[in-house]
């Protein structure tokens, strides 16, 4: 049987974090026996905030770097840059006329980005969900692993495969968010407000770039508190959010120590040494990352394994996206 086609792509602005690793690209490095897998990294996709061209390229490798260094293998997967796939700007721009102002102007990320760039609401911006619809459609993927937050942008791909189809004939099957068996860990910042983010907050998040001071100097930052006042308390969300963070990088042995600690902790009575905790937790995350970023940084040096790597890439994704666009022009009429 064929396996199916699972498809994500992970915007290059900033730096790949610790939240990123556990809710996405652990995923992927187990997805990649089980489906015919294509990751990609969308520069296209940043473009829309005028971000500086120099520092996207640089990001762009680090992020294809890390996603090998991370487990990612390119000889199972296609491992991919957007912009080397000109295929998938031929599919955007047939998308765009079956895509209307109305539904893409309603869109929550599109309301999101005009109010935070006012200045720069570009068309770019606008048809975002269309060139993503094509970034999908173009290796007729059924499968997206995504976050909640790109469920809109997977429903409005869903309505122009459908539009497609219905217009020109069956040529794309529906794609859907799709997580792998359990559901997403989710990692805050270590300040316990919101998520770790690619370039924001940058004292809160854990960046697998991050040096072994820079790591046990956040960790030891992390937001505590004096300890629970009742035995047996449910802990807040800065608090559980360490244990999270134990649980994914620590023995289990540790992490009971100090879950047993907490539990027999209250006024006057604190077992729980939150100083303890993160030095502890510190010097586990120091050993997680450590080997990620080395083989990282030896990848993005040897700039010849790494062209490798992108050309590889490219490859496989333009074989099959000039399948899917030889069947699309096919569709429409527009095989001259
Ligand atoms: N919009 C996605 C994000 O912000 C990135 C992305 C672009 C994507 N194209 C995609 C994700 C196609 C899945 C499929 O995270």
């Amino acid at each position: 049987m064929e396996k199916e086609v699972v498809l994500s792509g992970i915007r290059p602005t900033g730096f790949l974090h610790l939240g990123n690793y556990f809710g996405a690209m652990r995923n992927y490095v187990r997805m990649q026996d089980d489906y015919n897998c294509y990751f990609f990294v969308a520069n296209w996709h940043s473009l829309t905030t005028h971000p500086d061209t120099r520092e996207l390229q640089e990001s762009v490798h680090r992020v294809i770097a890390e996603n090998v260094a991370c487990g990612l293998d390119p000889d199972k997967v296609a491992l991919y840059i957007q912009s080397d796939v000109p295929e998938i700007a031929e599919l955007y721009l047939y998308l765009n006329m079956l895509a209307y102002k109305g539904e893409l102007e309603k869109t929550v990320t599109f309301k999101e980005k005009v109010r935070a760039q006012p200045d720069n609401s570009n068309a770019g911006l606008l048809t975002y969900p269309v060139l993503q619809a094509a970034d999908i459609l173009i290796h007729r993927a059924v499968k997206v692993p995504v976050g909640k937050d790109q469920e809109q942008h997977l429903e409005m791909a869903r309505n122009f495969a459908d539009r497609f189809n219905y217009r020109y004939g069956d040529v794309f099957p529906l794609p859907y968010a799709f997580n792998y068996n359990s559901e997403l860990v989710k990692i805050l910042g270590l300040d316990g407000t919101g998520k770790m983010s690619k370039s924001e907050n940058q004292l809160s998040t854990l960046y697998l770039a991050d040096d072994d001071d820079t790591i046990r100097k956040k960790i030891m930052k992390a937001k505590t508190d004096q300890g629970p006042t009742e035995t047996n308390s449910a802990k807040p969300d800065y608090i559980a959010n360490l244990f999270t963070l134990m649980q994914l990088v620590s023995k289990p042995d540790t992490l009971k120590k100090f879950d047993d600690d907490f539990a027999a902790s209250s006024t006057g009575n604190c077992i729980i040494r939150y100083g303890d905790l993160k030095k502890q937790l510190a010097e586990d995350m120091v050993q997680f990352i450590k080997p990620i970023r080395e083989r990282a940084a030896d990848i993005q040096g040897n700039k010849d394994l790494l062209q490798k790597i992108i050309r590889q890439g490219a490859d496989k994704a333009r074989a099959s996206a000039s399948e899917t666009l030889g069947l699309v022009r096919k569709a429409m009429n527009m095989n001259y």
